[in-house]
């Protein structure tokens, strides 16, 4: 069946992003319809024109289709939210606390707190606990605007409790919920068990996880959390070539305490994204900018954390890097899913324009996640992945920060 939606106050195609694969984002590439109609048919964009050319050159007659009025909404793709930890159980309210007194992150992951007592919980959960919770936080997502989640495993840690999390992605998928990207984070941490012998479990995630992950098709991603405390470089050159040897694509954490040299390493190997980068160097920014990696940066998370400086963005961008946003949603570092209230920090603390927040958790956000061919602009031939916001303009988004003007979302995630 065919739908048109019509009455559409700003329609921001992001049409000029796309020509320029996500580089410096500047306010013409949004490529902005003013009082615009669109056409939809077998969930994929067939027409984009104004208002006025319903009727004259346009490709059917009203009656074949179904008419949707956007009341003189903006409308824009769906967001995508390229890094999220949604599956987990419990919550870390008191660590929260005890940070605002001045206790920091790392020193509570040391004392045993932090992702290893999201471990625990996450671990006693059962699958239905696991997605119950996982439909009520795409619930949220969606109610934000957002259609393409990345969501990863991690907080299993062991070869039962990572594949219950991959699974527990695969039901909500099922569930005709958003596109859900699943990542599989086994290399999060290591489990407690293993302290003294971190070797072990790196021999674990290589022999026996990742085939069989691959094997299932339960994650299109492997991503692994270097850090000082955390997976050493060598460590994460192991489970990376070993992911890419079974075929799945790569994604990391890299530079968000500590420049290991994860962001030269994830480039070397064509990773599709390295995400945080708070701590990155010059020559990371350098391998960056002469790659087809995204750089995802999380700055609710610095804002969440108390940490300053954040991510340098305008460097990354002012390098021809391209610049996703993601929110982190996580237990620990980034208690939140609302991923316009992370692009309004990232414009007013990392001095990303407008043009370049919105890129960001659009197409930018796709081409992180390997889809910007399907999702992430609105043209013809892509997918009819749609967000409406009554707002006066796009720029109100941002502006009007914490609330919350979606009003509707239109997706598929059917394969074409
Ligand atoms: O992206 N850096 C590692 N992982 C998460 C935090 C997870 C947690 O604290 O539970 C992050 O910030
Ligand atoms: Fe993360």
């Amino acid at each position: 069946m065919s739908l048109l939606i019509t009455n559409i106050k700003q329609l921001i195609t992001f049409s000029g992003i796309s020509k320029k694969c996500g580089a410096r984002p500047q306010k013409e590439d949004l490529s902005i319809l003013e009082d615009a109609a669109l056409l939809i048919e077998r969930d994929k964009i067939s027409w984009i024109g104004k208002e006025s050319q319903v009727g004259l050159s346009f490709p059917r007659k009203r009656e074949s289709m179904d008419i949707l009025d956007a009341k003189r909404m903006v409308v824009l793709p769906g967001l995508i939210d390229p890094h999220t930890h949604l599956v987990f159980a419990g919550s870390r309210h008191e660590e929260f606390a005890l940070r605002c007194e001045g206790k920091t992150y790392l020193e509570i992951a040391k004392e045993g707190g932090g992702i290893l007592s999201t471990v625990r919980e996450t671990q006693k959960a059962s699958l239905k606990t696991l997605v119950q919770l996982g439909k009520e936080r795409i619930q949220k997502a969606k109610s934000f605007g957002i259609t393409t989640l990345e969501v990863k495993s991690g907080y299993g840690l062991s070869y039962e409790d990572e594949m219950k999390s991959l699974n527990v992605i695969s039901e909500l998928q099922k569930e005709n919920s958003l596109r859900l990207i699943p990542t599989f984070l086994g290399a999060h941490d290591f489990p407690p068990e293993f302290k003294n012998k971190k070797e072990d479990y790196v021999a674990l995630l290589c022999q026996k996880m990742i085939p069989v992950i691959a094997k299932q098709k339960l994650a299109q991603f492997c991503d692994v959390f270097i850090d000082e405390g955390f997976y050493t470089l060598s460590q994460t050159k192991t489970i990376l070539e070993t992911a890419l040897k079974h075929g799945l694509n790569i994604r990391i954490h890299a530079d968000e305490f500590k420049a290991l040299g994860g962001t030269e390493l994830a480039v070397s190997l064509k990773a599709k994204s390295v995400d945080h980068l708070i701590a990155i160097t010059q020559e990371g920014i350098n391998a960056l900018s002469n790659s087809q990696t995204v750089a995802t940066l999380l700055p609710g998370t610095s804002f969440y954390l108390g940490k300053t400086p954040f991510a340098p963005a305008r460097k990354l961008i002012d390098a021809g890097v391209t610049v996703a946003l993601g929110t982190d949603f996580n237990p620990g570092s980034s208690m939140t899913q609302h991923l316009l209230l992370v692009a309004t920090i990232a414009a007013t603390q990392m001095k990303m324009t407008l043009p370049e927040v919105l890129s960001a958790i659009t197409y930018n956000a796709a081409k992180s996640l390997g889809l910007e061919k399907e999702i992430g602009s609105l043209e013809v031939g892509k997918k009819a992945d749609l967000a409406f916001f009554d707002v006066p303009s796009y720029e109100y988004l941002l502006y009007h920060y914490g609330d919350n003007f979606c009003k509707k979302v239109i997706y598929s995630v059917k394969q074409a």
